[in-house]
């Protein structure tokens, strides 16, 4: 079993200069600019990647732009509010983290940062099967964060995994099943990103070019926690970060069926996410074999190029599986887009790049500040809607972008609060 790291306690800390210095972000991709500067091209280049031509990665984008909203107005809004459930749990926000591989490289403590950020928020945190955090650390540092496994193929490995996930105390188990081949990142290999990373020349430089990323967060690393490896991936550590010839073993992944996940449905006794579907074919199967939840998602475009935006397959596998609880990732950056995802049928949105941005440039005062900017964008949108909570979200509020109102849209006011509960008169 892995060993915890020494301290994780500045996962905790925001210093009042990097409070300030974040008060300069005012969006979410302000955050991924900074991250670009920041970090050495390689590890920047990790966290930007796409498959191939960035179809997919641009169609995340675009679908949300598809969208226009059509807000009512006068409704009374004073009672905005964003808090939801999922799967049974409160959360203070419709949004979480989604699980990103690497995080420790481009922040210090990265991992746990996010976790923390999360906890105190009130938001999920979803633990990536890459990270290089032994999982039982992060489960310390945030009780409610959920793993996401990328289960080998072979079910004694599987058992294994989720045994150590299970006796860690997670409750929530997301299994991502986009990753049974690994995608084709070209600029990766452009970039001189592998994993593990190589010692080379090249990457020397990209670090000496960058000594506030060399010093405050790799060398930091090392020296306070020693060399990272790759904690999750399977039951034992794995190889680690920066290795001449070390390999990853990532089990046979090609070998992965339903009869996998009906498998792990079975032993794992905790809550059961499947997440990297995009076929409403796929969403029933999952619903059928007990998941309760699924996370509609083409990897963040970083798989299959070309695969549809989850945006646009959100309405009809939301129509194949009613009562199922349905997350999104892909391309949200702004609280509107998480708007019209659950407009569009999702229960919650899962965002990533830029909050692992955040962390790589601001720490803790970072991802403190894009959780912020995500919750006000989303509650103040909502009001701008003519909603008071996000429960009341329908696809009666989208409109094609571009395409003029059918006559038939036209409805009745939506009723307010006190018009409901008192059978008062509808303000018109
Ligand atoms: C891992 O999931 C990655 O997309 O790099």
């Amino acid at each position: 079993m892995s060993q915890l790291p020494a301290r994780i306690s500045t996962a905790d800390h925001r210093p009042a200069r990097a409070v300030r210095r974040m008060e300069r972000m005012l969006s979410l991709s302000d955050f991924e600019r900074a991250a670009a500067r920041h970090l050495p091209l390689a590890i920047y280049g990790y966290l930007a990647s796409v498959a191939e031509t960035g179809a997919s990665f641009d169609a995340n984008f675009n679908a949300y732009q598809s969208w226009h909203f059509v807000p009512r107005s006068l409704v009374g809004v004073r009672e905005r509010n964003i808090a939801t459930s999922i799967m049974g749990q409160q959360w203070k926000a419709p949004f979480g983290i989604a699980p990103m591989g690497l995080a420790a490289l481009m922040g210090y403590q990265g991992d746990a940062v996010l976790a923390a950020a999360a906890r105190d928020a009130g938001i999920p945190f979803v633990l990536s099967g890459s990270s290089l955090t032994p999982l039982e650390a992060i489960r310390e540092v945030n009780p409610d964060a959920w793993f996401q496994a990328y289960v080998p193929g072979e079910h004694e490995r599987i058992d294994a995994l989720l045994d150590r996930v299970a006796a860690a105390g997670f409750g929530t188990l997301v299994v991502t099943i986009d990753v049974v081949i690994a995608g084709n990142r070209e600029n990766n290999t452009r970039n001189g990103f592998t994993r593990p990373l190589r010692p080379t020349l090249r990457l020397l430089w990209q670090g000496m070019t960058h000594p506030r990323w060399s010093l405050g967060t790799f060398m930091r690393t090392l020296a306070q926690d020693g060399m990272p490896h790759f904690e999750n991936s399977m039951a034992t550590r794995g190889a680690p970060i920066l290795s001449r010839h070390a390999e990853r073993d990532f089990g046979k992944r090609d070998h992965l069926n339903w009869d996998h996940i009906r498998h792990i449905r079975d032993r794992w006794k905790g809550k059961l996410v499947i997440k990297g579907l995009l076929a409403p074919e796929d969403a029933v199967t999952a619903q059928e074999i007990g998941a309760e939840a699924i996370v509609v998602s083409n990897h963040g475009g970083r798989q299959l190029d070309g695969a549809l935006a989850p945006l646009h397959a959100l309405p009809a596998i939301r129509a194949a599986c009613p009562g199922l609880c349905i997350g999104i990732d892909g391309g949200v950056r702004r609280g509107s887009d998480v708007l019209k995802a659950l407009a569009l049928g999702a229960d919650f949105a899962l965002v990533g790049r830029p909050l692992l941005a955040a962390a790589a440039v601001g720490a803790r005062a970072g991802v403190d500040r894009a959780i912020a900017i995500l919750n006000d964008e989303t509650r103040r949108n909502l009001g701008l809607l003519g909603l008071n909570g996000i429960q009341e979200l329908s696809s009666r509020y989208l409109v094609p972008a571009g395409t003029p109102l059918p006559a038939a849209a036209a409805t009745p006011a939506p009723e307010t609060k006190a018009a409901r509960t008192t059978g008062a008169t509808r303000l018109q």
